[in-house]
Order: C-alpha cells, then structure tokens, then sequence
C-alpha cells in the first residue's frame, strides 16, 4: 500500500523551499571563486546564456517531472522514467536521481559542518587574528592553517586525514539537525525551516552587503573597484571553453538541476498546482541571492582588500579560499569582525542546511514511496548511511574532490540529459509543452519550445562531449588509493541502489498479478 504522500502547505512556502534547495554554499562560497577565477566579467557573459538556455529550462524539467511523478504517487526520478517510458530498463537509468543527491550530500553535510563550527568560534573569538600587513600571504596564512587543522590536513600521512574531535563534533550536530528537519516532515520540516531561514539569510547578507560596501583599502581601492570586476563585461573569453564550461557547471551547482532534489521537491505539489511561475520563481530568487548576494559579498571584499590579481590567486588555490580564508582575514582587521564573521558563516550555515536536506529528500521518497517505509524508518536508514559513508570525506585525503569530479560535476550533466531525453522526446515535445503549460499561472513564451527540444539537449552533449575529451583523460587513472576508494563507495551505492529497485519493483508486480 502506498503511504499517503505529503503536500506542500502554502505557495509562499513552496517558492522558499524550493529557493532554500537551491540557494546554498554553491551561491555564497562556489560562485565568488568561479567567477573570480574564470576572469570576472568574463565569466558573467556565458553564464547568462547558460540560465537561459539551460537554467530555466531544466528548472521547468524537473518541476514537470516531480509534479507528474507526484500526481500518480511517486516522488523520485526511478519511478517517473519508469512511468513515462514504459520500459523496464528506464527505472534503473532513473536511480541516478536518487544517487547524486545522495552521494552529493556526503560531503556537502560536511562542508556545512564547518560553516556552523566557524560562526561557533567567531562567536567565541576563536578564529586567528592577522596583523595588518603588507604581504597577502601574512593575512592568509593563520586562516589556512587553521582550515587545515580543522579538517586535519596538516598530519604527515599522505593518505589519511586527522581532524580533531571537535570537528567530528560539529559534523555529527549537523547530521542530526538534518535528520531532526526531515524527520519532521515536508510541510511541518522542510517548510517550516524554510520560512524562517530564507528571511534570516537575505537579512544576515544584506548587513553584510552594507559593510562590505563601506569597506575601503589604504591603497585607496573602493566598491567601485570590487564590482567593477564583476559587472565589467570582457567579449574576448567567449572564446574559452574553460570559461563556458566553468559557467555552465555553475549554472547546473548552483540551481540544483541534475541532481533529481527539484523533482522531489515538486511531487509534494498540491493537485492542480502552477510550475511554470512557480519554478521561475524560485531560479530567479536563487539568481538574486547568488549574483547579487553571493557575488557582491566575497568578491568585492576582497577586491577592495586585497586587489584583483590576489584575488583570482586566492580562487585560482581552492574552492574555500575565498570564504573560509579571505573573508575572515578581512573581518579580523576591521572593528566588530567577529560579529560579521559570525554572521558570514551562519549564512553559510543556514543556506547549506536549507540544501543539504534538500538532497536527502530524494531518499526519504524513495524508501516512502517505493518501499512502503515510514517516515521515520525512512530517515533513520538515511541517518545511518549518512554516519557511515561520511567517514569517507572526513578521513581520506582527496576523497571529497573524487566524489565531487564524479558525482558533484560530470553526472549532473548525464542526468540532466536523461531527464530532457524523458521529458521533450520520449514523452514528446508537444506533450511536454502542454504538461509544462498545464494549470500555468504565466504564458511561457514560445521560444522556449524550441530551446527545451533542441537547444538544451545539443548545449548539453557539446557540454559531455567536451568533458570526454578534454578533463575525462586527465582524470580516469588517478595515483592515489583514496580516489579508488571513493569511486568504489559510488559504484557499491549504486548496486545497493538497483538492488532495492529491484526489491520494491517485485513487491509491486506481486501485488498486481496477486
Ligand atoms: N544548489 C545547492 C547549492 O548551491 C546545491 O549549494
């Protein structure tokens, strides 16, 4: 028997939800450091088209599809290409949109973790202090060194990761809290969390908005400089892939599409719901937060502290440069730091936790749906692989780059394709039309017909195509066991994985012929 699915309680609360699963770490720390080392307004050109062309788009995919699925009682991407198909291979193709998320979450929940133990040692005045000085590195050096005592980076072992107990600490609070939120339910949890933490995060980010903006160098650099670097639109990168790659990953991160987390999300509709405003929506408030938030926050700070070139040296060094170095190397020079660091990382914190429960949810519906697990029953199998496979990030140097080069970055594009696939041309383009138009509360333009058919999907296999040339080879034979491990854990996952697809789909085909 099929549990009786939630539904979302009011459309305000659907849109924050759902901006909540999409606004995350990959706005505020993924797109400064993006966009800062693909070249500033360089990058901003092609990441423009790409939300048109494939932002939008496949933000009105997954809706569609989650609120299909949705509609017949089913809230994972396994039973909607089951259904739309009609094929039996389809099902197991589908489980991607289960995986990703899940593998995702991994060591996103971690990441979070962080975010939370710094805004805990801002406020307790924990954090390294930087003497004012001339050399970037003397500013920088304190914040890297504790990043790598925190996560344990600095032991001799080359294989091993050794961080203290208190990260563990921390990492375990935020697993629990996430588990607690779902455990709660979609409308009662996600929701409720959603309509506090959405506010909160626009109010923290717009006071750090005005200090940043009053923020100015002893070399006389000023705003200006900082949004300059942004909003400076250079035509000449157009011609890099680098930079149209960069984007269009961004694009894919930061909206959350290819991950399968929107179509959950959106089986949870109410009958006869909107998706077309609904889902533009949320892409457009998860647009604002993370060009005009996100972008204005840690690029311009640092910009104005610290110039352009250092600044694309800080993105062009890792991908939590910008956040978990810079920044707080700016707030410990100026008066009240502390409490804009604390206010910084509990940003952070809250945008990580609105997605990372986001990306759980797919499982939860799958066991639910599928399975016929109780709710609780559903999250404490989660919890449960969550504590164990996280120990793979937490302890294994490289571990968290292997799982996100595989599953963070190259299958999001695979899955996107599949669900455009699903959608425009096994469904059927005119079919897709009527079911993205279905009960529409805005008239989505025309053209977008012919971007969904025949832009989208081509933009997407140049994208896989480049991928397979180009990055694929330098990645396929790595030199260290930990990434062996890593790919291990995804392969085991997604046994487990078609084992428990094949498991609920003989229940079901029982229960039928019985
Ligand atoms: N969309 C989520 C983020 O930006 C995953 O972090």
């Amino acid at each position: 028997m099929l549990n009786q699915r939630e539904h979302w309680g009011s459309r305000i609360g659907l849109i924050l939800a759902v901006a909540g699963n999409a606004i995350g770490l990959g706005n505020f720390l993924r797109f400064p450091v993006q966009a800062a080392d693909n070249g500033g307004g360089a990058f901003m050109i092609p990441y423009m088209i790409s939300f048109i062309l494939l932002g939008i788009p496949l933000v009105w995919v997954e809706w569609a599809l989650g609120r299909y699925g949705g509609e017949r009682g089913h809230g994972t991407a396994i039973a909607v290409f089951d259904l739309i198909w009609k094929k039996p291979f389809a099902k197991y193709l589908g489980i991607l949109g289960v995986i990703i998320p899940l593998v995702v979450v991994v060591y996103y929940t971690y990441i979070e973790s962080w975010t939370l133990l710094y805004s805990f040692f801002s406020l307790i005045n924990k954090l390294p202090s930087t003497p004012v000085s001339d050399g970037l590195q003397d500013y920088l050096k304190p914040f890297e060194n504790f990043l790598a005592s925190l996560i344990g980076a600095n032991s001799s072992s080359e294989v091993f990761l050794n961080p203290p107990w208190y990260t563990y600490l921390f990492f375990v609070i935020t697993l629990l809290l996430n588990l607690y939120i779902l455990h709660r339910g979609v409308s009662a949890g996600i929701e409720k969390v959603a309509k506090f933490a959405m506010p909160t995060i626009f109010i923290m980010a717009f006071l750090l908005l005005v200090r940043v903006f009053t923020l100015t160098s002893p070399e006389g650099r000023n705003l200006l400089d900082g949004l300059g670097f942004l909003w400076n639109p250079d035509f000449s990168a157009l011609k890099d892939p680098k930079v149209w790659l960069a984007a269009a990953g961004q694009i894919f991160f930061t909206l959350s599409i290819g991950f399968g987390a929107i179509l959950t999300y959106a089986s949870y509709l109410k009958p006869k719901s909107d998706i077309a405003l609904n889902g533009l929506a949320s892409a457009s408030v998860n647009e604002f937060a993370e060009v005009i938030l996100g972008g204005s926050i840690a690029i311009t700070a640092s910009v104005i502290f610290f110039g352009i070139a250092a600044t694309q040296q800080i993105a062009s060094q890792g991908a939590f440069n910008l956040g978990f170095m810079a920044l707080p190397a700016i707030f410990a020079n100026i008066p009240y730091g502390e409490f804009f660091g604390f206010i910084w990382f509990l940003l952070l914190f809250f945008a990580g936790i609105t997605s990372s429960i986001a990306l759980m949810q797919p499982a939860i519906a799958f066991l639910e749906d599928e399975l016929g697990f109780s709710r609780d029953k559903a999250v404490i199998t989660l919890g449960i692989f969550l504590f164990i496979s996280a120990n793979i990030p937490i302890f294994l140097k490289g571990a968290l780059d292997e799982l996100d080069f595989w599953i963070g970055t190259f299958s999001l594009v695979i899955f996107a394709l599949l669900e455009t696939i699903t959608f425009v041309w096994i469904l059927g383009s005119k079919k897709a039309w009527e079911e993205l138009n279905r009960y529409a509360d805005i008239k989505v333009p025309k053209i977008f017909y012919y971007i969904l058919t025949y832009i989208s999907p081509a933009f997407l296999i140049v994208i896989l195509l480049w991928w397979t040339f180009t990055d694929l080879p330098t990645k396929l034979v790595p030199n260290n066991i930990n990434a062996w491990i890593a790919r291990g854990f995804i392969l085991l996952t997604v046994i487990i994985g078609v084992i428990l697809v094949k498991i609920a789909w003989e229940k079901k085909n029982g229960r039928t012929s019985s």
